[in-house]
């Protein structure tokens, strides 16, 4: 059973391989799925800055190419080497897509990892 901890250290590893040449935030994110297994993401910055992905989506669309469309997660951790910030509006409804009301999200605020859920992070987020 892999901790908060534990995964918020996969996230920082990841982190380190970041392409943020322009904003120099690196950011990195792991996520367990509902099958146990472990991605990873960074950010992917472009010189046309619109083009860039966060770390989030990268470790999530890894997951989908991966395990397919089912793809559940259980948890996700993301952190930036740094910096703290929990993820970003289009990220939590990236997540929300994969995820459930319950499924908690890990970030660290004050030096500490803390959780949210998906309700508290994306309340009222949109459906089809
Ligand atoms: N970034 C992420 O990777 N995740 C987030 O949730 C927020 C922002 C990245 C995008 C960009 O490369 C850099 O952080 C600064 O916005």
């Amino acid at each position: 059973m892999m901790s908060a901890p534990d995964l918020l250290e996969h996230a920082r590893t990841a982190a380190a391989k970041a392409h943020a040449p322009y904003s120099k935030f690196q950011v990195g994110s792991a996520l367990l799925t509902h099958s146990g297994r472990l991605f990873t993401g960074c950010n992917v910055e472009n010189a046309s800055y619109g083009l860039t992905v966060c770390a989030e989506r990268n470790a999530i669309f890894h997951a989908v190419a991966e395990e397919g469309p089912g793809m559940k997660i259980a948890t996700l951790a993301v952190i930036a080497l740094g910096h703290e910030f929990p993820p970003c509006g289009a990220c939590r409804q990236v997540i929300a897509e994969f995820a459930g009301a319950e499924t908690t999200v890990w970030f660290l605020r004050d030096g500490r990892p803390m959780a949210l859920t998906m309700a508290e992070l994306l309340p009222c987020g949109f459906r089809i």
